[in-house]
């Protein structure tokens, strides 16, 4: 791994160099995940994208990857900021073998990828805050984004969109998200080669999707679990139509986070976002 060491007052300079794909697919062993690039300076969203690609038929594992996006999406319709040159931003096309109602498996599975990515780079583990979002220090580095497309009783294809904030320099970020996020720059105050964070990516993406779909979800589950930062601890769960308050008790088969209330009832999530409370 190659490291630019970069002072706090540099920390504010941008470095606009593009990624250089030569070196990712160079030594790239992986099984199911890169055998096709699909690169952009700029586009709305590779998730978008990604899901045109499959609709007219592209394999498993093809990747689009983009420098910047200008409607990068999030969770629960929100937006993903994507400035040039300095973060990862891309989505994977996958056709699993799964039922649709274990298509979360995945989100959970790339959560897991990223954690042994992440540590692989800054030396202590990450934690997960359910389903997806990769904390370190209790702000944000990292996003998954699945969007699946089903029949009745298939998956035809999943997208698996990830953004992770790396040569991002806090001080450069909006406002709305400068005081919850990160970024590995922040956290080592080192700038990363970005060519070397994404092929590590790609590797443990196509090493736990492996696992997934040859040994199916337990270990990967367990995993997942040690991550998991809010076990045993009072959460107020958020989700369009309602507010759950109550103790996180870890995820099911399906990924679901499982929530026992204060009248004791054990509450199954499945789309919402969780937050921490102070007892
Ligand atoms: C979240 O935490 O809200 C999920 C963020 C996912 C962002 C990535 S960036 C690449 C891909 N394309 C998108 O439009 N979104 C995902």
């Amino acid at each position: 791994m190659r490291v630019l060491e970069v002072d706090n007052r540099q920390e504010l300079a941008r470095i606009e160099e593009p990624l250089h794909l030569q070196r990712v697919l160079d030594g790239l062993a992986t099984r199911r995940l890169g055998a096709k690039l699909h690169y952009f300076a700029e586009i709305d969203s590779t998730n978008a994208y990604a899901r045109c690609l499959a609709e007219q038929g592209a394999n498993e594992g093809e990747v689009v990857l983009a420098e910047a996006q200008t409607q990068g999406r999030g969770r629960l319709r929100r937006s993903w900021i994507s400035p040039p040159f300095v973060n990862l931003y891309f989505s994977v096309i996958l056709r699993p073998r799964l039922a649709p109602v274990h298509a979360p498996q995945l989100t959970l599975m790339a959560a897991v990828a990223l954690v042994d990515t992440v540590a692989s780079f800054i030396g202590t583990p990450p934690t997960i805050k359910w389903p997806n979002d990769i904390l370190v220090g209790g702000k944000k580095l990292a996003g998954v984004l699945t969007e699946s497309s089903c029949d009745s009783d298939r998956i035809k294809f999943v997208i698996l969109g990830i953004g992770v904030n790396l040569n991002y320099p806090v001080a450069s970020m909006p406002e709305v998200i400068r005081q919850r996020a990160t970024s590995i720059l922040s956290l080592t105050k080192k700038n990363i080669e970005r060519e070397a964070f994404f092929q590590r990516l790609i590797r443990d993406l196509d090493r736990c999707y492996g696992e997934l779909e040859e040994m199916g979800f337990d270990s990967l589950a367990s995993r997942w679990e040690v991550f998991f930062g809010l076990r045993d601890k009072r959460v107020r769960v958020e989700m369009i139509d309602k507010i759950i308050i109550g103790t996180a008790k870890g995820i099911d088969r399906d990924g679901a986070l499982i929530v026992e209330d204060d009248h004791g009832e054990r509450q199954r999530i499945v789309a919402g976002d969780v937050f921490p409370l102070e007892d």
